[in-house]
């Protein structure tokens, strides 16, 4: 059964014009595309996004960073897609990150770390509410 992960293409990786080569692999990992924009996410809209993690030493950088130039936000199918999209973001240290993940090719450092995948089913859906109206999600 297919199900859902969300993802931001992060401003690290916007701004050095990685955006069509990540989509590249994402499609030819086998996901598909159920919600997509580019955007740009105010220093609020970013902290409530990540309020999970208020209080961690890294928030308020995580937050400046997030709100520092424009994302790409998305919805993405397939079966297993949590799980099967983490393998292919690779670890969220990009010195940790497998070869060939999309960290390992185009993330600088754990802060500026290229891309975003939800973690479970439930932030998947939470995550991808923030973004999108039920209409915006086909
Ligand atoms: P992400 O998968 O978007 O979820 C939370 C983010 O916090 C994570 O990617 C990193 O970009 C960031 N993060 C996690 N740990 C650290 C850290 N030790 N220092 C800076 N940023 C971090």
């Amino acid at each position: 059964m297919n199900n859902r992960t969300f993802t931001m293409i992060k401003p690290d990786a916007t701004s050095k014009g990685h955006t069509g080569a990540i989509l590249k692999m994402i499609n030819a990992a086998g996901f598909r595309i159920a919600a997509m924009k580019m955007t740009k996410l105010s220093a609020e809209k970013a902290g409530q996004f990540y309020a999970i993690h208020k209080g961690k030493p890294f928030y308020d950088e995580l937050v400046t960073f997030m709100s520092s130039g424009p994302i790409t936000a998305a919805i993405l199918e397939k079966g297993n897609a949590v799980e099967d999209f983490r393998k292919l973001i690779g670890s969220t240290d990009p010195e940790k990150a497998d070869e060939g993940t999309i960290r390992k090719l185009f993330a600088s450092s754990i802060g500026e770390n290229a891309i975003h995948g939800s973690d479970s089913d439930e932030n998947a859906m939470i995550e991808g509410d923030f973004f999108f109206s039920k209409l915006e999600q086909f």
